[in-house]
């Protein structure tokens, strides 16, 4: 069987993370988070004391910080500089400012270049992978055998949101949904590969569906393309 790159993209709080790595599993295919990739970046600008707000000093820093991410769906690990960061790169301080960091074309040129050598490993070693982010089928992978873009209104992914925050940190659904919808309009905002649906791209409104439904329509479209 010939491998599969499938590429999800879509907003925050549209069950990417969830669908990407249940499709992966279900098919016996690898998973990246690319979301994970560039909250890992900005956590160690964090601990370094890097200016969040300060393009040229996070551009100067941003081939540092050693990234690796592990591709098994069932348990995706990222760390950095050896360390793991999957605790640490889910806080809220990271949440807000990530999007001003992976706003930043060098931290961006680092990361679609990682991003690249795991797909292309993947699709030679393994039955292919699932990459999930913002501009995987317009940048990173627009050549993939599959593009989805995923979408639900602001209030459905407001309350997915907090309630996967529950218990972790204090949240309320008002404060989530701005918080949300700011770091949404940054996102597709800046200049270097904005949030976008690619022209090809098969898009999915999640917004009345289950998790189980959106992952059965997504496996169906992988399964039309193998
Ligand atoms: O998916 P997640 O919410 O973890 O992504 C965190 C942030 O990483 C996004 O808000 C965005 O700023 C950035 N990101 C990106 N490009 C990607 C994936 C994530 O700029 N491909």
């Amino acid at each position: 069987m010939e491998s599969v790159i499938v590429a999800i993209d879509g907003p925050s709080g549209t069950g990417k993370s969830s669908t990407s790595k249940a499709v992966a599993a279900e098919l016996g295919l690898s998973y990246l988070d690319t979301g994970a990739q560039y909250r890992a970046i900005t956590w160690w600008m964090i601990s370094n004391g890097i200016d969040v707000d300060d393009p040229a000093a996070i551009a100067s820093a941003s081939g540092k910080p050693v990234i690796e991410s592990g591709t098994d769906p069932a348990a995706p690990t990222i760390t950095v500089d050896g360390l793991d960061a999957s605790g640490p790169i889910r806080t809220q301080e990271v949440t807000s400012k990530v999007s001003a960091v992976s706003a930043v074309p060098e931290v961006r040129a680092r990361i679609t270049e990682l991003q690249r050598t795991i797909a292309s490993a993947a699709a030679k070693v393994a039955k292919g992978i699932v990459v999930e982010g913002r501009d995987i089928g317009t940048t990173v992978l627009p050549g993939a055998d599959l593009k989805i873009f995923l979408t639900a209104s602001p209030e459905a992914r407001a309350a997915r949101r907090s309630g996967e925050l529950k218990g972790k940190e204090a949240t309320d659904l008002a404060a989530t949904r701005e918080a949300l919808v700011k770091r949404d309009a940054a996102d597709a905002g800046r200049k270097t590969s904005p949030l976008a649906k690619a022209d090809d791209a098969v898009e999915v409104d999640t917004t009345e569906l289950t998790l189980s439904q959106v992952i059965e329509c997504v496996v169906a479209l992988v399964e039309e393309k193998r």
